[in-house]
């Protein structure tokens, strides 16, 4: 929520009616359920009314079950509740987001979390098998991921492999990558369900292997036995546990004889009914219009956070069997109102079987538009009631029940009222619905036996759990001779409601559909009617015309198909959409298995894998609430830039439980109030002036979140508006920019650029380069608790950030209290990404300035919104290229000035240009090299630090313009890569050798393990053969120099203690953020001190046990940390080794300290590294900058639609150079979360800023897609490089980094989208060079395409119109 953003608007008149009171008098007060098998009684006085069932959750003390966005669209919150389902009569344990359900919708129910199921010492099989599979990496997902399996497995023992993927619709990782998880839940699949699958890497299950049929193979389902009624004893791979559907959780058998009554209770803010008839329902409705219906709340809930509104007399609808029956009937189908979306999937399935596939068009186009209706969590609450009722112009169900000609029966206690759903929406979210009456039912008609056809169809951002940018249902009767008859043509997504393309339908009436000329007057009939302008609400206006043209294109021959016309009539390729295989993917084992030693270089999984499966590993909001707390919530800026005229406290000040405002004047000093490494350009609370929307002002603190909310919002700030900058062209237009400047200027031989280049080179080619930022979306906001302690102005603060150090610096500046009286702790981050290396700090800073002056501890955990607004994003790049090159494709020079969108204030981004100046000359050698990078300065968020931090926009840069010169010179862009790839040993352009090079060999090794060529020939073929279906292939290498570029960073410490019992504790300066840092720093202490991996221990980071510590971050920490570490214990080693002679080899550490102890040696050693020979110098160009380079290859096959703009990637092939691995299983997981997470940058990740306020647009899972489960390559295979010598990495085992080097290489799918693009422009004779930005979202690959129907929806701005969305 944005506080202060949103008016508070209340939603209900909060007049309370007397006959309300009268027909709720004899109604129940008390909850009743069972949590994790436990009854629960809650009675009226103790319950809050407001409170969603994750609140309730997690105030209980179960905080496995985590919040990641408030919103449903991530899943981290997600519990299991179950119940007899009144539609189906059966029980059904529904996989529920517990942030948007209302907890009076569980009672009477079975509520089960991630506790409830297992735990470390006796975990769920479905835990453990994502534990030791990697499924888990910061783990702040899995809990809900855990618990979307265990569903899926309550009501399927034996799930298909794709009811297993599909499983996942809900839930979103940003760590893993998918693969491993879904390896891990495959295995409960019935194909795979014994473990040998080739998918995991085995020599295939019995399945896959052509033995259904075998008696004890994996398809002889669930029995066996002489009479068959015996449950078959499953496989389960050696060492795991076995799954036994007969051992869970049992349903409570109090719940099957529990008797729903009518329930009312809440507060004067707030009272709820749950109603168990419909009569009752009626009864409120009648005594008081104005109450709240809610079903499924997945509509309304987030009003209630994210709008602020007040729902005062709210009625839960979820309980009334009534409105949750349907019935076939001979010409309809009838479904109860708050019939629930997975239960309307089923009838749907069932009404097509029931009225065969001709009649049950109906049921199909609904069933289609369910399938990728939000997410499983969301389908098991939400209902076409409330997706009726809300009539959002996007609504997905709205277009089938206009087109069906649909009757909604709207009741209320005296009437019944019939309202055909082509009358039921009058406006923007405003329908026909009388104040009183409820929707109970829809009647759905049958289509008729002959000559009637219907079909929906939806685009979205992304494919799963998205809502549309334009839908439709699309239906024609023709008569004998194929004339319409009749037809709708329903459209969501092309207006403020729902509509029918009138002019479409009434030029389509009595037309011959068979004639071809119908389809061009039909076409053009639609260009009228959506005749968006260019700077239509909601933005796309060419994208959503060629959507609603596309559509009925495709549904004009999928008609025509249905028909005895000829073959050559009908465009059989607009036909069908792109559907994608289950995910596979495989990973080279054996790659590593030579450099293993007794811990180092085996594949444990993560050290904290298993508590994270089980809810018990705690992150910073899962710290119990301190003794008199508060909680924080900031006042942020709503405009871009602005003077700040007036800031009025008094109305928050006098709201129930607010108890202070903090801001600039609370600090010791005005100095204290500017924080920011290096540049400290940027205050913890504006003081003035605003220079974006989302900068903090101060802070509200009051005793809970939901009263600090109300407070913020309270708070009112009169503005002076100022002009603002927002993108990169306006900032160098005005001249804009940060000082920071920095350039690399090389020649042949070291000597100076040849300017005669440009004269001599047989080609100069020149370009513009675009590239989007990216949000980190860590599923873990950020978060911060600080405790004030009684003397001394000590304080701890325990803060999700990857740099404890600079939060305890700024805490001890803003509390004028020195250094050694604050500690700063991390226990673990749940994802960082780099988005909590300084960004952290703002919020940690502004806590404690609130702890300093209420004396009290404070805790704040950013919204979704919130966090998105305030903490930064990868920046924007945009660089302006020149390169010369020879004919034979020999690069000459390469020119090119290169700017970053820094926002507001500098943060880091000095350095990220610096590395994206050093990254952009990609793996290709240049003799001439002049390069320039500048900051822009914009009034937008201030972007940061991101995996990669500059490096994947220069190779970006890199690959792009590598791309467009082989277009230019008419050669294969392989063989342009193949002439100018570096040869080893050879100097970049910043003067460092490329010693242990192995990219050349690996860009053989994956071109042939792909199959490069002959995937080119088929390729070809293929977009030969297709007019609307394109295949696109791609190569891309990376070097990714590893070292922070600022020289003092490249230092750590460690500490390990020995203790009596042979246990190790060590401490280092990293922190956990689910990169197996931790499990890889027990390791190097486990192998060094020759103990049990299990006798090493890391409790947390903290700056009182390792000072003056770097930011976890340039993926060094490993190299940096281990070493430190790897000192401290030789120094032990050193100490013990008179012991270990004296006691012999084989002593126990526990012997071995003990007789150390008692000869007083100190059994605690202070570790140290810094990295040698590093320290490069900008300007002159001299010294080294990286202390190597981590390498790596991919390539990809993708397939896009080129009619919708949808897409798939097919196949990925990626190798890697990590040296010899530490932990391959880390590893392996690091590059998967890597490549998806780059994918994510380069396809579905826009983020868009709203032009009129200047407020970030895209700010939660709504809005911003990150790729889902089923957004993965459908094919993902990864190695790492083997059989080669490292002779000069000198890292510890030899290992490289890899954090952040594998990012880049999810750009190989925007390459190839880029080279499917290519084909489909050359069908249409156009040739030119493609410059296509990233990311290359849906609407960017439709709009570059050229064929005759984006020309025809092609929308030109008017003078002076401006698009309604900015990309910065
Ligand atoms: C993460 C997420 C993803 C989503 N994805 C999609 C998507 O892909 N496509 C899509 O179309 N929508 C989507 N939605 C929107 C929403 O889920 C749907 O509109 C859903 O159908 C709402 O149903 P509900 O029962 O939860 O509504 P509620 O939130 O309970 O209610 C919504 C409205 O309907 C009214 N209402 C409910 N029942 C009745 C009744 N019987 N009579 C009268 N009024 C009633 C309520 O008063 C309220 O005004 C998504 C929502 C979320 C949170
Ligand atoms: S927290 Fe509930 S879905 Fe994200
Ligand atoms: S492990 Fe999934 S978000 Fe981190």
């Amino acid at each position: 929520m944005a506080p202060g953003i949103i008016e508070p608007e209340p939603a209900v008149s909060t007049e309370r009616s007397r006959s309300l009171q009268m027909v709720t008098e004899p109604y129940d007060d008390t909850l009743r359920f069972y949590l994790n098998g436990t009854k629960v009684v809650i009675d009226s006085v103790s319950i809050d009314p407001e409170i969603t069932l994750l609140e309730y959750l997690r105030g209980t003390g179960l905080t496995g079950t985590k919040l990641g966005c408030a919103e449903g669209g991530c899943g981290a919150c997600t519990v299991v509740v179950s119940q007899l389902n009144p539609t189906t009569k059966k029980l059904y344990h529904a996989s529920v987001n517990a942030c948007l359900a209302p907890l009076v919708s569980v009672d009477g129910k079975h509520v089960i979390t991630v506790e409830g199921i297992g735990n470390v010492k006796n975990p769920h099989p479905a835990q453990e098998r994502i534990a030791m599979g990697s499924g888990s990496q910061c783990g702040f997902c899995t809990p809900g991921i855990v618990m979307s399996l265990y569903a899926l497995l309550r009501n399927d023992t034996d799930p298909s492999e794709l009811e297993v993927e599909e499983a996942f619709d809900g839930n979103l990782c940003r760590c893993t990558g998918y693969r491993p998880i879904l390896d891990a839940a495959q295995s409960f699949s019935m194909k795979n369900s014994c473990g040998k699958a080739k998918a995991n890497g085995g020599g295939g299950c019995c399945m896959e292997n052509g033995n259904r049929g075998d008696k004890n193979g994996c398809g002889s389902k669930r029995t066996d036995g002489a009479n068959g009624d015996q449950p078959i004893k499953r496989f389960t791979l050696p060492g795991f546990i076995e799954y036994n559907p007969e051992t869970q959780l049992i349903f409570p058998p109090a719940l099957r004889k529990h008797q729903l009554k009518p329930l009312a209770f809440g507060n004067k803010r707030k009272r709820w009914y749950r109603p168990v008839t419909l009569k009752q329902l009626l009864e409120i409705k009648s005594a008081y219009p104005s109450a709240k219906i809610i079903g499924g709340s997945t509509e309304t809930q987030i009003e209630i956070k994210f709008k602020a509104m007040q729902y005062t007399a709210s009625v839960y609808v979820g309980d009334i069997a009534e409105l949750r029956q349907y019935k076939f009937n001979d010409d309809h189908l009838e479904i109860g109102g708050n019939v629930v979306l997975t239960d309307l999937e089923e009838i749907c399935l069932k009404a097509v079987e029931h009225y065969g596939p001709v009649k049950g068009q109906p049921f199909k186009a609904i069933h289609k538009q369910i399938r990728y209706f939000a997410g499983r969590q969301i389908r098991n609450v939400g209902t076409p009631a409330g997706n009726l009722a809300t009539a959002s112009p996007i609504s997905d169900l709205n277009p089938v029940f206009v087109a069906t000609n649909t009757m909604l029966i709207a009741k209320s206690l005296d009437k019944e009222t019939k309202i055909p759903m082509s009358q039921f929406f009058k406006g923007y979210r405003t329908t026909a619905l009388a104040p009183d009456a409820i929707i109970a039912s829809l009647r759905i008609p049958v289509a008729s036996e002959k000559g009637e056809y219907l079909r929906a169809y939806k685009q979205a951002k992304r494919k799963d759990d998205d809502i549309a940018i334009v839908n439709a249902a699309l239906r024609v009767s023709l008569n004998d001779d194929n004339r319409v008859s009749s037809v709708d043509l329903v459209y969501g997504g092309m207006a403020a409601t729902t509509i029918a393309a009138k002019e479409a339908v009434s030029y389509l009436k009595g037309k011959k559909w068979t004639d071809p000329a119908t389809l061009e007057g039909t076409m053009n009939a639609l260009e009228r009617d959506f005749d968006l302008r260019f700077g239509v609400p909601g933005g796309m206006a060419t994208y959503r015309k060629s959507l609603a043209l596309g559509f009925f294109y495709r549904y004009y021959h999928e008609g025509l198909s249905e028909l005895s016309v000829k073959a050559s009539d009908i465009d059989q390729d607009a036909r069908g959409e792109i559907e994608r295989e289950i995910s596979t993917g495989k990973k080279d084992h054996e790659a590593t298995q030579a450099y293993e030693q007794r811990i180092l270089g085996k594949p444990n999984p993560h050290v904290a894998a298993l508590k994270q499966c089980t809810g018990e590993a705690q992150y910073t909001d899962d710290i119990p609430v301190q003794k008199n707390e508060l909680y924080g919530v900031m006042v942020l800026s709503t405009k871009a830039h602005a003077k700040i005229l007036d800031v009025e406290i008094e109305a928050a000040l006098d709201l129930p439980g607010v108890v202070e405002y903090v801001d600039c004047h609370d600090l010791p000093n005005p100095e204290a109030n500017w924080w920011g490494a290096p540049n400290c350009d940027e205050t913890f609370f504006a003081v003035d002036e605003v220079f974006t929307a989302g900068q903090p002002i101060g802070m509200i603190l009051a005793d809970s979140a939901k009263q600090a909310e109300a407070g913020a919002r309270a708070v009112k700030v009169q503005y002076k508006d100022l002009p603002a900058i927002f993108t990169i062209e306006e900032a160098i237009a005005k001249e804009s920019y940060f000082e920071h400047y920095r350039y690399i200027n090389i020649g042949q031989d070291e000597g100076a650029f040849d300017e005669n280049v440009w004269e001599e080179a047989d080609h100069v080619f020149s370009g513009v380069v675009r590239m989007g930022g990216q949000e980190h979306f860590y599923l873990e906001t950020q978060a911060c608790v600080v405790v004030p302690k009684p003397e001394d102005g000590e304080m701890e603060v325990y803060s999700s950030t990857q740099n404890p150090t600079e939060t305890q610096s700024y805490v001890s500046q803003v509390t004028g209290v020195q250094a050694n009286k604050i500690v700063s702790k991390v226990k673990r981050l749940g994802g960082g990404f780099g988005g909590k290396e300084t960004r952290s700090i703002q919020l940690s800073g502004i806590c404690a300035t609130a702890a300093k002056k209420t004396k009290r501890p404070v805790r704040c955990m950013l919204n979704r919104d919130e966090d998105m607004m305030t903490s930064g994003q990868r920046h924007p790049f945009l660089a302006r290229w020149k390169v010369a090159v020879n004919k034979d494709g020999k690069l000459q020079a390469l020119d090119a000035d290169v700017f970053a969108n820094a926002g507001w204030s500098q943060d880091l981004s000095g350095a990220v240009i610096d590395r994206g100046l050093s990254h952009i000359d990609g793996c290709y050698r240049f003799p001439n090299v002049h390069v320039r990078g500048r900051l822009a300065k914009t009034n937008t968020v201030s972007n940061t630090a991101f995996r990669g931090f500059g490096g994947p926009q220069g190779m970006f840069i890199a690959e792009t313009y590598m791309e467009e010169i082989a277009d230019h010179l008419g050669m294969p862009v392989e063989k342009l890569r193949e002439i100018n790839m570096y040869k080893p040993n050879e100097p970049t352009h910043f003067k460092q050798e490329l010693k242990d090079w192995h990219v050349p060999l690996m860009y053989q090794q994956v071109l042939q393990s792909m199959d490069y060529n002959k995937r080119r020939e088929a390729v070809e073929a293929y977009n030969a053969e297709h007019k609307w279906k394109k295949r696109g292939l791609a190569i891309i290498p990376t070097k990714f120099g590893i070292s922070f570029t600022a020289l003092f960073l490249n230092q750590a410490g460690a500490l390990v203690h020995l203790y009596h019992d042979g246990s190790v504790l060590v401490a280092h300066g990293g922190t956990e953020m689910g990169q197996g840092l931790h499990t890889k720093m027990t390791m190097i202490a486990a192998q060094a001190l020759g103990v049990p991996l299990s006798d090493v221990f890391i409790s947390e980071t903290a700056t009182n046990t390792v000072a003056n510590t770097s930011s976890t971050a340039a993926s060094a920490s490993s190299d940096l940390n281990g070493y430190a570490i790897f000192n401290a214990c030789e120094q032990l080693n050193e100490r013990l080794k008179p012991y270990r002679e004296k006691l012999g080899k084989d002593a126990k550490m526990k012997e071995l300290v003990h007789a150390a102890y008692f000869d007083r040696v100190n059994l605690s050693a202070n570790g140290f590294y810094k990295t040698p020979d590093i320290g490069y110098v900008w300007g002159p160009n001299t010294g080294q900058m990286f202390y190597y380079f981590t390498q790596g290859v991919a390539a990809a096959e993708i397939e896009i639609d080129t009619l919708t703009g949808d897409w798939t990637c097919l196949r990925v092939d990626i190798k890697m150079d990590v040296g010899r691995s530490i932990n391959p299983a880390i590893d392996y997981g690091q590059i998967e979360g890597a490549f998806v997470q780059g994918q994510g940058l380069f396809t579905t990740e826009e983020s868009l800023w709203h032009r009129a306020s200047g407020q970030l647009f895209t700010k939660g899972p709504g809005t911003y897609k990150i790729p889902g489960f089923r957004d993965i390559p459908q094919v993902m295979n990864i190695s790492l490089l083997k059989d080669v010598e490292w002779e000069n990495l000198r890292t510890i085992q030899r290992s490289r980094g890899v954090g952040e080097p594998p990012l880049f290489m999810g750009s190989v799918v925007f390459f190839a989208i880029r080279d499917a693009l290519k084909a489909a422009r050359k069908q249409y004779g156009v040739n030119d060079v493609l410059s296509l930005q990233s990311p290359a979202t849906p609407e960017r690959i439709r709009i570059s395409c050229t064929d005759p129907i984006i020309k025809r929806a092609l929308v030109e701005p008017r003078e002076g119109e401006k698009s309604f969305f900015i990309s910065i």
